[in-house]
């Protein structure tokens, strides 16, 4: 390999930006820029409009022999961000994140030290055009405490409404709704808990669904259990959303099928040797058995659980700082059982070691995070289906990228 590189013609834009990020890092130029490319290879994540369609893409409504692959260069926005599943899987399947918002300030915080990017605050203030840049595919994990079971239960022991009608929370999906109006992005991504579908005897979800609809929007839901992905049982909605006046009514979409091949098992993600503080003490052992013996007599299912290490867990919650209590790690006959460590959290729900590598924030913050997070590989599947469709978009019936069509609808 050349010890240096001599490009000439490089634009203005693309010449700042190594300089920048060379400076950034900091390395050479030269070393950033074969860095760079060398990882674009490997990843195969450089632009190569022409590569013959894949075995996986042939079939079905696909167009052509030929197709864009899944480099086909498309922008996001990262709206209600968390600490990035969506960016995370979006980026993988070669999208471009263009602006983030998340309120919470610790979220924030792990977030740009994870992508170098500080989110912008309350999603309510992004009221005009500008506020937020053009894109293809609008992201967004919504909120979901107004919607999920837990939200509910205390909520109305609070004497309070939930759903649409709370004020704080509920009516962000309106908000949502609006920016969509605003900016009309050609595909729309949400997450929500599974139970959205039935809170509220259904209607939450018609009413979700009847506004994008009104929208002008192709809606696809389903309900993923990330198991496939990660030793976890976590099932969430995913909406899925296409312009009607850009794809027309019937975009070939479907939802992805689970990946092949054994089940992840929690064990795989353990880590060796973790901290001590990590063991539960007799005294919150004791009480988590006894309430969970509490409740086995009352014939529910609440309580803590001790996960099989060859199997998946439970659901990590947001409130998993408070006691571990739906995910407790055995540790051997007669020994009192662990929580799981910050790190091992981040790999239940799928997130890179190296990003977990860089823990910001308290294990307190970091639980809620991961507990309120998206499997980003749950995501990129789904993008990646998301992708097909753009390319068949994009191809147009005839196989030719260049030659319009008719108006598709
Ligand atoms: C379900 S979580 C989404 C998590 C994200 N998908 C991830 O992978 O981390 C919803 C997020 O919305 C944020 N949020 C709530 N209200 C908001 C608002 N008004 N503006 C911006 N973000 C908000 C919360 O702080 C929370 O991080």
């Amino acid at each position: 390999m050349p010890k240096d590189l001599h490009i000439r013609n490089v634009p203005d834009l693309v010449r700042t930006k190594i300089r920048r990020e060379a400076s950034r890092l900091p390395v050479s130029q030269n070393t950033y820029l074969l860095t760079v490319l060398s990882e674009a290879v490997e990843s195969q994540k450089g632009p190569s409009l022409f590569d013959r369609i894949s075995d996986e893409l042939t079939g079905k409504d696909t167009p052509s022999q030929y197709n864009v692959n899944y480099s086909v260069p498309f922008t996001f926005v990262d709206l209600f961000s968390g600490i990035g599943g969506m960016r995370l899987g979006l980026e993988a399947v070669g999208g471009k994140c263009k602006f983030s918002c998340e309120v919470d300030p610790y979220a924030q915080k792990t977030y740009l030290a994870w992508f170098g990017e500080n989110p912008a605050g309350d999603v309510t203030k992004l009221i005009d055009a500008q506020d937020i840049p053009p894109h293809d595919i609008l992201a967004a994990g919504f909120p979901c405490q107004p919607f999920s079971l837990a939200g509910v239960s205390k909520k109305n022991s609070l004497g309070r409404e939930h759903g649409f009608k709370d004020r704080t929370q509920g009516t962000l999906f309106f908000h949502l709704a609006t920016i969509i109006e605003l900016h009309r992005p050609p595909v729309v991504l949400l997450e929500n808990v599974k139970n959205l579908r039935s809170h509220n005897k259904g209607d939450t979800w018609k009413t979700i669904l009847g506004t994008l609809d009104d929208l002008d929007y192709e809606v696809f839901s389903e309900v993923i259990d990330a198991s496939a992905w990660v030793p976890q049982h976590r099932e969430r909605v995913l909406i899925v959303c296409f312009d009607r006046r850009v794809f027309g009514n019937s975009p070939p979409f479907e939802f992805p099928d689970p990946p092949s091949g054994p089940q992840p098992q929690l064990q795989e993600i353990l880590e060796e040797a973790p901290d001590a503080k990590y063991t539960l003490t007799d005294h919150l052992w004791q009480y988590l058995q006894d309430y969970a013996e509490r409740h086995r007599k009352k014939g529910n299912g609440f309580g803590c659980s001790v996960a099989d290490l060859d199997g998946i867990t439970r659901t990590l919650s947001a409130r998993y700082y408070k006691d571990g209590s739906e995910v407790l790690i055995p540790r051997g006959e007669g020994k009192n059982p662990r929580r799981l460590t910050p790190r091992e959290a981040g790999r239940l729900m799928g997130f890179p070691e190296h990003l977990l590598d860089k823990q910001v924030v308290s294990d307190t913050q970091a639980y809620k995070q991961f507990g309120n997070a998206v499997v980003p590989k749950v995501v990129e599947a789904v993008a990646r289906q998301i992708v097909k469709v753009m390319q068949w978009h994009l191809v147009g019936k005839n196989g030719c990228l260049i030659k319009k069509q008719g108006r598709r609808r």
